[in-house]
């Protein structure tokens, strides 16, 4: 760990850490609500999505809950607005004939929430009590606001009508990147105990041995997955589940989301605006069906988690499972392409610095990246500090994705850090790789 990690900070460092965190999260939120006008925050523009005043306010919420009521022991903002921001009392279809806070009335709710927490930042000890160790609590709701920010971008990508974001293109390639990287056999550490602002279903740490395998270097490129496409790959049941067969033939499914035909080649829409497809950018706005079907197809399937995991983290010179592909160190512009700093994925080979030691490329940003694992606890899973985040998701419906995309902010983004959706999902930003188990003579030492 470096001289920065929030374990080894001490208490006024520690509240100037969470305070920085929080203003950063709450500037991205500012902008993402802050371009559109009130009819536009108010209206849903998916189904799929709440209204983005909803997220909003349910931030806020969220924020109160935890941080003023339950660690600061604080009597309650506004108790009368409780469930009409919970997630699981209202679903997304149905929020936006809730009588919501009008945009003004969620703006000053968050910020009169924002200011109580300042006042406890002030004051709290950071005792030995799981929920406010290293500033947990606060680490949780940074990532809870980190998370909806990303929801509110997958928004902002459904949404009709002119551009209202705007980003610097992501860097161009520094080293020319593909095929597959062997990993050898062997055990190594899954999940974390110590990374103090992980959430529960990181944790705990335990040892995943595995035979070899290998994976794909990098993502899954639109020139790579264009080629199953042209050839007849949406059209083969072969390549594809029964379930995903099923889904691809209901939904009508043809191409990623957000493609259109032009000619001979393809555009996409990216927040508003029509773009060739690029063929070394990886593919984005695809569901896991569609991953498993072109994985098939490339005669390879999806990497497990674990197998996704040891590829990000396995150091081979120390045997020790780091933070991150590149170390310990907390992810900076040359790592990797987070936190809507660009608003697309950036083509394979432009992070040679995010590289794993073994040489795969791009597991941290860019895109989510689907995985043949259902979302399950790890061994020794204990839900913390409520039910509602992890566990009551456990289970075959949801499929776990990793790395964090173009979209995720780093506070929200680690190397033990877990995703999940159904897999019939695709207005989010996910993408994959390939793996293969090793061939006999490639597994010997
Ligand atoms: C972890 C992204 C699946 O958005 O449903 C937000 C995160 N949990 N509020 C979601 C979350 C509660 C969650 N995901
Ligand atoms: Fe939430």
């Amino acid at each position: 760990m470096t001289d920065t990690s929030i374990d080894r900070l001490g208490t006024e460092q520690l509240r100037d850490r969470i305070a920085a965190e929080l203003e950063r999260t709450r500037a991205r939120t500012a902008l993402l609500t802050d371009v559109v006008d009130d009819a536009d925050l108010m209206r849903q523009h998916s189904p799929l999505m709440s209204p983005l005043v909803w997220d909003l306010a349910h931030v806020g919420n969220q924020e109160e809950l935890w941080l003023v009521r339950d660690v600061g022991g604080r009597p309650p903002v506004r108790q009368d607005i409780d469930d009409l921001y919970d997630a699981f009392k209202q679903p997304r279809r149905d929020r936006p004939s809730l009588p919501l806070l009008p945009p003004g009335e969620a703006r000053a709710y968050v910020t009169t929430v924002r200011d109580k927490v300042y006042d406890l930042l002030d004051r709290i000890r950071f005792t030995d009590d799981r929920l406010v160790a290293d500033g947990f609590a606060f680490g949780m709701i940074v990532q809870h606001e980190q998370q909806h920010d990303e929801t509110m971008l997958a928004t902002h990508q459904l949404r009709s009508g002119p551009a209202v974001l705007h980003a610097p293109p992501p860097p161009e390639p520094r080293a020319p990147v593909g095929g597959e990287v062997l990993i050898p056999a062997g055990a190594f550490t899954m999940g974390t105990d110590t990374d103090p602002w992980a959430l529960d279903n990181e944790r705990p740490a335990h040892r995943v041995d595995l035979p070899a395998y290998a994976i794909d270097a990098t993502p899954v490129t639109n020139g790579q997955y264009r080629r199953f496409i042209a050839d007849g790959g949406y059209d083969d049941p072969r390549w594809w589940s029964a379930a995903g067969w099923a889904h691809r033939v209901q939904a009508d499914l043809s191409a990623p989301m957000h493609w259109r035909r032009d000619g001979d080649g393809w555009l996409c829409q990216r927040f508003g605006r029509w773009a060739p497809v690029r063929d070394d950018e990886p593919v984005v706005h695809v569901c896991w069906y569609e991953a498993q079907a072109y994985a098939s197809w490339a005669g390879r399937r999806l990497p497990t988690e674990a197998e996704w995991e040891k590829a990000a983290r396995w150091d081979p010179v120390t045997g020790r499972s780091r933070r991150y592909p590149w170390g310990d160190d907390d992810p900076t512009a040359v790592h990797a392409n987070l936190g809507q700093r660009h608003l697309s994925p950036a083509p394979v080979g432009a992070y040679p610095d995010g590289a794993s030691p073994l040489g795969v490329h791009q597991l941290i940003g860019d895109v989510w990246e689907w995985t043949s694992s259902a979302f399950r606890g790890h061994p020794g899973f204990t839900a913390f500090p409520y039910r509602e985040y992890s566990e009551v998701f456990f289970g075959d419906d949801y499929r776990v994705l990793r790395g964090g995309s173009f979209g995720t902010d780093r506070a929200a983004c680690r190397g033990t850090f877990r995703n999940w959706d159904f897999p019939i999902r695709r207005q989010i930003f996910s993408g994959f790789r390939c793996a293969r188990d090793a061939r006999p003579e490639e597994s010997r030492p």
